[in-house]
């Protein structure tokens, strides 16, 4: 997000437009905590993961009150567009606000899940998926030496898309994804494939979610109906969320930090930037918020298959 935050200011200030930053996302909005940025403020950002504008979920944005004193910081502070960078929840609050005060919004999808619809791609997702095969190419020592079948758990609450490719960049078994978990049991199926065949040990990817059970609501299970097993869990957590981000998270944050800037000067309003097949698109937020993205289940056949 620092990539996008420092390609929004100084896009910005290129063109002649004063920057202000809104500290704790639209906390800081509503609190009127705004600071005037200038290039050298966000020097050396590009590196550091996280944001230097720090984030918080609002609930006082949430109510109408709450967004009419966002307004009137905006207005004491005299900035007329606003540049959000956020995931589903953060495009919603922009949506409603642009409706309810006529403010020229533009949004950034940033979140590690990916599960923003309108764009093939978004900030943090990259770094996250990198965190994974990291974490996962070592996990697979143990699972290999001792011959054990691992749960690892990775973050997407609502979405399988860092399971599903993480599943395939550490060559897992399979992933256990939210999006078909009412379909099928996809334990169960996992385990009458046949999956371990050919090796002792076997790592599964599973998303964080209630729907899937999580990996050690899954090991529980197999602790139960397939004693044989010899099963451990790791749960990845918040590494997944921090560290510097990769080449391709950077890239993408700076293209759309400045396409941001340029579609507010070109009087777009409401609009995400998106990235579908490598070109920058306009999202409208209605599109963007509404729509639900879904993962490619061909993929999660590819990963079966080149787990045999
Ligand atoms: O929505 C992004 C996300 O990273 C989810 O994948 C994850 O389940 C959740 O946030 C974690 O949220 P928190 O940091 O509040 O525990």
């Amino acid at each position: 997000m620092n990539a996008a935050v420092r390609a929004v200011t100084r896009t910005a200030i290129y063109n002649g437009i004063e920057v202000r930053g809104i500290m704790h996302g639209y906390r800081g909005l509503v609190e009127g905590n705004v600071v005037s940025f200038q290039t050298g403020d966000v020097s050396n950002i590009i590196q550091q993961g996280g944001t230097v504008l720090k984030t918080a979920r609002s609930k006082e944005f949430m109510t109408i009150e709450g967004r009419d004193k966002a307004w009137a910081t905006m207005c004491r502070e005299g900035m007329d567009s606003l540049v959000v960078i956020g995931g589903d929840g953060s495009l919603t609050g922009a949506r409603i606000f642009a409706e309810e005060h006529n403010v020229a919004i533009v949004g950034i999808p940033g979140t590690i899940d990916n599960d923003i619809f309108g764009t093939d791609t978004t900030i943090g997702y990259d770094t996250a998926l990198n965190t994974i095969m990291e974490a996962v190419d070592k996990i697979r020592d143990t699972a290999t030496s001792h011959e054990r079948l691992f749960f690892v758990e990775v973050m997407g609450r609502n979405a399988g898309f860092l399971a599903l490719n993480g599943a395939l960049a550490v060559g897992a078994e399979t992933a256990i994804v939210p999006e078909i978990a009412t379909e099928v049991d996809q334990l169960a199926e996992l385990i009458n494939n046949g999956f371990r065949k050919s090796k002792n040990s076997s790592i599964v990817l599973v998303a964080e979610s209630e729907l899937t059970g999580g990996a050690m609501g899954l090991a529980a299970r197999v602790k139960d109906e397939y004693p044989e097993y010899d099963v451990r869990v790791t749960i990845l957590g918040h590494i997944q969320r921090g560290g510097s981000p990769t080449a391709a998270d950077r890239i993408l944050a700076s293209r759309m930090g400045e396409a941001a800037v340029v579609a507010l000067t070109e009087g777009q309003r409401n609009v995400m930037i998106g990235v579908r097949n490598g070109e920058l698109d306009y999202v409208p937020f209605t599109q963007a918020i509404r729509n639900t993205k879904p993962i490619d289940r061909d993929l999660l056949n590819t990963v079966r298959i080149l787990s045999i």
